[in-house]
């Protein structure tokens, strides 16, 4: 650091109105202004909105945050599905398991879910999991009595079939139902000849 020159406040390099500070850093030297307003201005703004924010954000929770938000707009689509679900019938489970997302979500469903008992490929598996690929059915062959069926489980408690609503939810029983379906087409339905359900056949 060299010592501050004298007579530097009188050089012709200075605008007109500004001081030079004392030090010089590797000849580097400072104007010593005041800050403009705007800037000032600025920065006070800035504290009294942190201020604000601090207020009504942590104290008081005025605003809801982007998760309770995202929460309540996820509750509202789970509500409007589960409000689908309940006008379902044969033509809209029919409709369902032509539409390839539907298909998804159902096949993930299958899989983790069924494919022990009715096998990966739906040709029946282990426990006594009926085939679901042979289009005969054994509690009728419309669309809703499948449906109920994986929503209520097997008439015959007898059987592993379990009521799949409370664990998957109605659309979630909706779309694995489309998912089946989709292996099927409205002509290739029957209930089977044996059936204990054929009074339910239409
Ligand atoms: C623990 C083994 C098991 C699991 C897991 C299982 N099922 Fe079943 N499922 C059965 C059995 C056993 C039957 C036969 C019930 C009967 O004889 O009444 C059956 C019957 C069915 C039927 C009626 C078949 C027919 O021919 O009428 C459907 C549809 C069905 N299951 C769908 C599903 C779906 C969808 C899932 C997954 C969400 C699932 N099952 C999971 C064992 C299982």
């Amino acid at each position: 650091m060299s010592s501050p020159d004298k007579n530097r406040q009188d050089r012709d390099d200075i605008p007109p109105g500004a001081t030079l500070r004392e030090h010089v850093y590797d000849g580097i030297e400072e104007y010593d202004q005041r800050l403009p307003n705007w800037w000032l201005w600025t920065l006070y703004i800035t504290i009294i909105f942190s201020a604000l924010y601090w207020i009504v954000w942590y104290t008081f929770r005025a605003v809801p945050s982007d998760e309770e938000r995202v929460t309540a707009a996820m509750q509202e689509i789970e509500a409007r599905r589960f409000a689908m679900v309940g006008e379902i019938d044969d033509d809209t489970l029919w409709a369902m398991s032509r539409n390839p997302n539907v298909i998804a979500s159902g096949h993930t469903v299958y899989r983790d879910q069924c494919a022990f008992c009715h096998g990966d490929d739906l040709g029946g598996g282990m426990g006594g999991g009926l085939p679901l690929d042979d289009g005969v059915w054994k509690w009728g062959h419309a669309p809703v009595d499948i449906y109920s069926v994986v929503r209520d489980g097997s008439p015959d408690p007898t059987k592993g079939m379990q009521a799949w609503e409370r664990e998957l939810g109605p659309r979630r029983v909706a779309e694995v139902t489309a998912y089946i379906l989709s292996y099927h087409d409205p002509e290739n339905m029957e209930t089977a000849q044996d059936s204990p359900g054929r009074a339910s056949e239409r």
